[in-house]
């Protein structure tokens, strides 16, 4: 397990080296080509292709084929001004129709039931035979299509043509949907990154989007009060602030880690379940820990530990299947950095007050019951004195982005 831990972490800061080299770029067709590289890297794909959205048609802008051009994009000339509609007709273009992944175990032997068609042209022109196929929609920060990007034939370590595992669907979704933004400003800086690191981990745009914000407004508003109350220097009370509104706005980020399966389920998860996920608080660690940066630093804090508790009952500590990463046990109290408990507190809150997928919200009173009560278990009782000092700023807060 540690050695597919490894992996992980290694596939994850190969996607953040890359996105960072990617910077070094000008000029979308270059971008274009070395999105669709590395994507097929990951998934170990023969083949690949992407579409981009111009006037609501689906436009080839790029392949690459290893068994036939070899070297990448030899022979994109040909299929250059090919278009499709967005419509259930084809793989792509249902795939951006639906803005939902399609996965293909075997082009010729479809399920009847499926909508699409598998356009076996480009096989025809080409002689080339397409088995499996993984078609990835590349959705920006507001939600709207960009593009679509297909890989076809994932190979095993023998270079035998295999069905796309979830790890490399995992992987390939992960940094597509990273692509989508870089594709859409052909340029990149330091606070995209860290958009596409967030966005990445937007599952549920519609549920995470808000939330993303809500956190990180209470969590700025706690620490606020919190450090005014400790006599805290302004200069320091503005910096911090700064860095826990963002930081805080990846907490779940390794929620991406987790499959929808667990991460939609509209039940209770069981013990198994919930034991895996426990694990998108490492898996969000690990993009950031080669931190550089004073909000690296702090990010990582916040996302390894937002689920500690101040009585030392919380995780990750040991989490199965993540030995030899970076908790062995769970921490306690004042061990747990600050920026952590706060972003506990303003998580909790907002689960508890908000619909998720497996709960409706709870009203007000049993709310704040519970946090009353988990002061001292689950929560730093300090933070939860401030808390209730500022409820009505932290209810403004929730009104302004439902
Ligand atoms: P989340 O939905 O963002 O919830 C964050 C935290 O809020 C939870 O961390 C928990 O401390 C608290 N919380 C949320 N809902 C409830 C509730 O109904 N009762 C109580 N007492 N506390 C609640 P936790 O438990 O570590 O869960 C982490 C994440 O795991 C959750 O994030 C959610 O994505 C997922 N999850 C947890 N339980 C379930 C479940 O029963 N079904 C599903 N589908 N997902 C779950
Ligand atoms: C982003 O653009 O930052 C992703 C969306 C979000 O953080 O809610
Ligand atoms: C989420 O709360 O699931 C989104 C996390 C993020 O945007 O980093
Ligand atoms: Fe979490
Ligand atoms: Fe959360």
């Amino acid at each position: 397990m540690a050695t597919d831990m490894r992996r992980e972490k290694n596939t994850v800061e190969s996607i953040l080296s890359t996105i960072r080299s990617l910077n070094q770029i000008k000029g979308v067709d270059m971008i274009l080509d070395r999105i669709l590289f590395e994507s097929r890297r990951l998934a170990n794909a023969d083949a690949g292709s992407i579409y981009l959205l111009k006037d609501n048609k689906l436009v080839f802008s790029n392949v690459q084929n290893d068994s036939l051009f070899g070297s990448r994009g030899a022979g994109a000339a040909l299929y250059a001004d090919s278009v499709l509609p967005v419509s259930s007709e084809t793989v792509v273009g249902h795939s951006a129709l639906t803005k939902e992944t399609v996965v293909i175990d075997d082009a010729y032997n479809l399920d009847p039931d499926v909508p699409y068609t598998f356009q076996s042209s480009f096989d025809e022109e080409s002689h080339y035979h397409s088995r499996s196929i993984l078609t990835i929609p590349l959705i920006n920060s507001n939600d709207a299509l960009v593009g679509v990007i297909q890989l076809i034939n994932a190979r095993d370590e023998h270079g035998q043509i295999t069905t796309f595992s979830e790890h490399s669907k995992t992987m390939a979704f992960l940094f597509a949907n990273s692509a989508a933004v870089i594709i859409e400003h052909g340029l990149l800086n330091r606070e995209t990154i860290l958009r596409m690191v967030r966005m990445a981990a937007l599952h549920d745009p519609k549920e995470t989007g808000a939330h993303v914000q809500r956190v990180s407004t209470f969590s700025a508003e706690i620490y606020q009060r919190w450090a005014e109350k400790k006599g805290i220097p302004d200069q320091e009370i503005k910096n911090f602030r700064d860095l826990i509104s963002l930081a805080a706005m990846s907490h779940d980020a390794g929620k991406v880690g987790i499959s929808d399966t667990i991460l939609k389920k509209p039940a209770k998860l069981t013990d198994e379940e919930f034991g895996v996920m426990k694990r998108h608080t490492i898996y969000g660690a690990q993009l950031f820990t080669d931190a550089a940066t004073e909000l690296d630093k702090m990010t990582y804090e916040v996302i390894l530990h937002h689920h500690e508790k101040w009585n030392g009952k919380g995780y990750p500590g040991k989490v199965e299947h993540c030995e030899g990463t970076e908790c062995s046990r769970s921490l306690a109290g004042e061990e747990i950095p600050l920026a952590a408990r706060i972003v506990a507190l303003a998580d909790v809150f907002d689960a508890l007050s908000s619909s998720r997928c497996y709960k409706e919200p709870w009203e007000k009173e049993k709310v704040y019951d519970v946090i009353r009560s988990e002061s001292g278990k689950h929560f730093d009782p300090e933070l939860v004195e401030v808390f209730f000092e500022i409820i009505d700023i932290l209810c403004a807060v929730q009104r302004k982005y439902q």
